[in-house]
């Protein structure tokens, strides 16, 4: 990470650092040094967290932040600004999953989607920012996108639709913060073995036998899930997320997990139909 105040120690600062992506991460930056903000919106499930970072006395912090709440994530920078009066890092992690055929979601369902996946990002992102750039030492940022925010899938559309909407917001944005020396770096998951499962939304109406695509939505989730059994581990992520931050010319983005390269080359490289094909094999 390029710097120009070398000998300072960065700060870091997460969402969703209670479990998965945010939780590896979190402990990853403190062992590179970072003093880390390990956020979460409820630092109760966060309690191991600390103590292993407290019992390899790492530069580890944990505070509240809600990516949905205004007065949280004010609250948690403000917080940073007065202990360590600046921000090198910020991670953009936080985020879940909802299911459901497209029909069955309520507005509400999909608003609420986006409120965490991608007004998350930019509430924390909008508050870092003017603390970023008048540190003078440039920043980076990253944004936890998936495969998703390039490959559609049934089933999760608000999900991949959240996730194409933070692609083109961070590419958008990169162009901007340039000149102040803050990169913006998106990082690409496949599968990951997190929480992302458990802490999966369904919507109220996908729930419903009488739902036209019940059945469906239930094969394509039981697909979905047991992609998550034996996945790529969210410590290959946080690696991938570290070197990032810690090289001098990072690339703009990272595609993590076997599964992700095989679908982004095929997006890419196949002719649309059969490209749909496969995905449509997939979910048979
Ligand atoms: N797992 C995958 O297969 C996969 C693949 C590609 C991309 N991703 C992305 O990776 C990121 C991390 O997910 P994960 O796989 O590590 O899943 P995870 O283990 O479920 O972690 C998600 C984290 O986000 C937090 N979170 C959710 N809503 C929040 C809010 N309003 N404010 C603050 N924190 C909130 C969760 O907190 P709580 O514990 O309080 O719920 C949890 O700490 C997400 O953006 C996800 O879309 C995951």
């Amino acid at each position: 990470m390029s710097t120009r105040e070398p000998n300072r120690q960065k700060v870091a600062i997460i969402t969703g650092s209670s479990s998965g992506i945010g939780y590896a991460t979190s402990l990853m930056l403190a062992r590179n040094g970072f003093y880390t903000y390990a956020t979460a919106r409820d630092i109760k499930k966060s309690a191991s967290l600390q103590s292993t970072a407290d019992a390899e006395r790492l530069p580890l912090k944990l505070i509240q932040l809600d990516v949905t709440d205004d007065r949280s994530v004010k609250g948690a920078v403000e917080k940073i600004v007065s202990e360590k009066g600046r921000i090198d890092v910020l991670v953009n992690n936080a985020g879940y999953g909802l299911f459901g055929a497209f029909e069955d979601l309520s507005v509400d369902e999909i608003k609420a989607q986006f409120e965490t996946n991608f007004f998350g990002v930019v509430r924390v992102t909008q508050h870092v920012l003017p603390i970023m750039r008048n540190g003078m030492g440039g920043g980076i940022i990253v944004n936890v996108s998936s495969v998703n925010g390039h490959v559609p899938f049934p089933v999760i559309s608000a999900y991949v639709a959240s996730k194409f909407a933070l692609e083109g917001l961070s590419e958008s944005i990169a162009y901007e913060l340039e000149p102040f020396g803050i990169k913006v770096i998106l990082i690409e998951p496949g599968a990951i073995g997190s929480g992302f499962m458990k802490g999966s939304v369904m919507s109220n109406r996908a729930l419903d036998p009488k739902s036209a695509y019940f059945e469906f939505v239930r094969k394509v989730r039981s697909k979905i899930s047991s992609d998550h059994e034996n996945a790529t581990q969210p410590e290959e992520v946080a690696k991938t997320i570290v070197q990032a931050i810690l090289s001098d010319k990072p690339e703009f983005r990272y595609v993590v997990g076997s599964d992700a390269v095989t679908l982004m080359q095929a997006r890419k490289n196949m002719p649309y139909s059969d490209f749909q094909h496969m995905i449509q094999k997939i979910v048979q």
